[in-house]
């Protein structure tokens, strides 16, 4: 048995790679390395520079290290992109991954675990959303991704195949013994904001709209820490090797903070008073969106890091190391 690890250089793939080496699993990455970094990547694991949808590569991968699962990372995910460049989005989510997807059919692989996102939910209202919720992307980003997701249901329909279907809320944080952290270049999201702002590396940060209809006026998100996320696809690929059907999974604790929460804890943390200035609202943000975490929690995963503080914490000091580095990707 091994694990194809599609995206393993990225960030969240770096961790499930980390995790499977951890237990002792048989592991080969694949990444094009567009947005990854191969010293990302766990030396305990082989690692291949190519494309997904390359069908004589990845199946030579199959075949040559007995991969009997696949975990699909590879991807695009900054959603204002998206809307920009729809193409690259159909292209590199969607279209790559059916490729991929047919050659993991024509190469009998049993099980195939997909990172979907909360943005097939689109708008939402302020209760936790269940996966059964009316799906009505707003991003071209979010289509993508719900395209693959019916994709791998009818394939895994005609196919002797399961799949999982994991959809990421808010994923921050990094991993506990700092062997990785996200360290996209040119990143936008809160917390990564936030702890660069605390170091420095930004004069100042925006909290993008204050007249939202929640407690304290910002967004409320679902912040979970990519520690207790690449666990999820560990049980869950445990859950479908002993032959286990399908699933479709919320990421996320089930609780939400707001923005102005997420910059105070951010504050107190690093003991850093940084500026920050309350901005316009960032078009299609919406107000509140925290997963429903019945499904998750009725696996046999116990998060080991559902604290603010915790997370923020470990997102700091991975800012801090990569500011250590000569090569550090652009803030
Ligand atoms: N925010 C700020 N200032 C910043 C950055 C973010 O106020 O400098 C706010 C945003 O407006 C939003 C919240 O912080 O209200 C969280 O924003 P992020 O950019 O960190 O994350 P998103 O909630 O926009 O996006 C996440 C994932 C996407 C996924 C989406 C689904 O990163 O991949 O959730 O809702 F599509």
């Amino acid at each position: 048995m091994g694990v194809l690890v599609t995206g393993g250089a990225g960030y969240i793939g770096s961790h499930m790679v980390l995790y499977l080496a951890d237990r002792g699993e048989k592991v080969v990455v694949l990444d094009n390395l567009v947005t990854g970094f191969d010293w990302m990547v766990d030396h305990r694991v082989d690692f291949v520079q190519g494309n997904i949808a390359d069908n004589a590569l990845v199946s030579r991968l199959i075949q040559d290290h007995g991969i009997d699962a696949v975990i699909h990372f590879a991807g695009s995910v900054v959603v204002p992109e998206s809307v920009e460049n729809p193409l690259k989005y159909y292209r590199n989510n969607t279209a790559a991954t059916r490729d991929l997807i047919e050659t993991c059919v024509q190469n009998g692989i049993k099980h195939f675990i997909f990172s979907s996102t909360a943005a097939v939910y689109g708008m939402v209202g302020l209760e936790p959303v269940a996966e059964d919720a009316v799906l009505t992307p707003v991003s071209p980003y979010g289509r993508s991704k719900l395209m693959s997701e019916w994709m791998l249901a009818d394939v895994a329909a005609a196919h002797p195949m399961t799949y999982g279907v994991l959809r990421y809320f808010n994923v921050a944080g990094a991993d506990p013994e700092m062997r990785s952290g996200q360290s996209t270049a040119g990143a936008t999201h809160l917390i990564k904001v936030a702890v660069q702002t605390a170091l420095g590396l930004r004069a100042s940060m925006s909290v993008f709209g204050d007249d939202y209809p929640t407690p304290d006026g910002t967004c409320v998100r679902d912040y979970i820490h990519v520690s207790d996320l690449v666990a999820a696809h560990g049980i869950l690929l445990d859950h479908l090797r002993a032959g286990g059907e399908s699933r479709t999974m919320n990421c996320g604790y089930g609780r939400g903070f707001s923005v102005d929460e997420v910059v105070s804890t951010v504050k107190q943390v690093t003991g850093v008073d940084f500026p920050v200035v309350h901005g316009p609202r960032r078009a299609g943000d919406p107000a509140s969106i925290v997963a429903g975490a019945d499904r998750i929690r009725s696996m046999d995963w116990e998060p080991q890091f559902d604290d603010l503080p915790t997370i923020v914490e470990m997102a700091y000091k991975w800012e801090r190391y990569l500011n250590t580095r000569n090569d550090r990707p652009a803030v």
